[in-house]
């Protein structure tokens, strides 16, 4: 099959702030005018897909960053999601679709007591926990985002893995039908990702159900996504089906697709570029405009005194 590169997809067909904001505006005047015509709601509704139920989660300030955060507009409506599109607002407009019920998870590989996990006991296997995350993009955007879930280790040590599982692979949805994006051949799907099993099992490493309080909107990976805030934002796959524990490091789809930009551990570092894009300053959506400075991106994007132990002793730029 033939895979395009990022480098095929990416400025040019990705939309930039600029462009995604300008459409937004006129995506919301035309809601209002839509309004004031007294016509019906549903000729919006795509465009911000689902009203979702509430879902609160008990504040964690001990993992959770003190920066503004990103309004709930910007995080549900400026997304990454490309089995619905490369286009900033494509996920927002085209999710919709996504079937997230019924929905569950097999969590499976080098465990003594594999298992396939419904929605609801994922929901209450834990109790919910808010916290707020950066989210740093390769890109060079970033986001600040409350996230409702709790750690992904609680999931993990029921299945009880053995001493094989030395890595965790993350597969993800597809449904062809609903998801336009699937029928491109931008990426292998399923999208698929990764983590060493300490990663995994670090308490910063979150499988998040909700966002802002809120059930997640699909657009940002409903029914249950990873947030692991110390990585690239790739790093977080949406929309979970499968968790794999593994003795060999998994390939994830980005590396599939373009090894020399993307590499297995994708630690956030000012330090190391992509081939494409410095990653030494980010911009912040909704606060720091075009024209302004960018802000420093933090070594770990913030999180060094939780995850730097990890990796002592490796090698960040072979290992990127
Ligand atoms: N997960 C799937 N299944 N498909 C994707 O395209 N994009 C990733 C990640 N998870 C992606 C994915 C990227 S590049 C980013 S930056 C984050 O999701 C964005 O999460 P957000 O839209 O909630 O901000």
């Amino acid at each position: 099959m033939l895979i395009r590169k990022p480098d095929d997809i990416l400025p040019s067909e990705i939309t930039s702030e600029a462009v995604w904001r300008s459409r937004r505006e006129l995506m919301l005047r035309a809601g209002l005018v839509a309004a004031a015509a007294g016509l019906p709601g549903w000729t919006m509704r795509s465009a911000f897909a689902q009203e979702a139920g509430i879902l609160p989660g008990k504040a964690n300030p001990v993992l959770s960053v003190m920066d503004k955060q990103t309004s709930f507009a910007d995080v549900t409506s400026y997304n990454n999601y490309y089995e619905f599109g490369v286009d900033k607002g494509d996920p927002a407009a085209n999710a919709g679709k996504l079937q997230t019920s019924p929905w569950a998870v097999s969590v499976e590989g080098e465990c003594g007591k594999p298992r396939t996990f419904s929605l609801d006991e994922l929901l209450k296997l834990a109790p919910m926990e808010e916290r707020v995350y950066r989210l740093r993009c390769v890109e060079g955007w970033s986001m600040v985002i409350p996230w409702v879930g709790y750690s992904l280790s609680a999931l993990l040590k029921q299945v009880e893995p053995t001493g094989n599982a030395k890595y965790v692979e993350f597969v993800t949805a597809v449904q062809r039908e609903n998801m336009p994006g699937v029928r491109a051949a931008i990426l292998e799907w399923p999208y698929v990702e990764g983590l060493r099993i300490d990663e995994a099992m670090n308490p910063l490493a979150m499988l998040v159900f909700g966002v802002y309080g809120k059930v997640l909107p699909n657009q940002n990976g409903a029914p249950l996504r990873l947030a692991v805030p110390w990585k690239y934002g790739f790093k977080s796959a949406k929309s979970l089906v499968k968790i794999r524990l593994v003795e060999k490091a998994p390939v994830s789809s980005w590396m599939q697709a373009a090894s020399q930009e993307y590499g297995f551990y994708a630690n956030v570092n000012p330090g190391v570029p992509h081939p494409r894009w410095s990653q030494a300053t980010e911009r912040r959506i909704g606060e720091d405009g075009l024209f302004s400075p960018k802000r420093k991106t933090l070594m770990f994007n913030g999180y060094g005194e939780q995850v730097a132990s990890l990796y002592q002793g490796m090698d960040l730029k072979a290992n990127y």
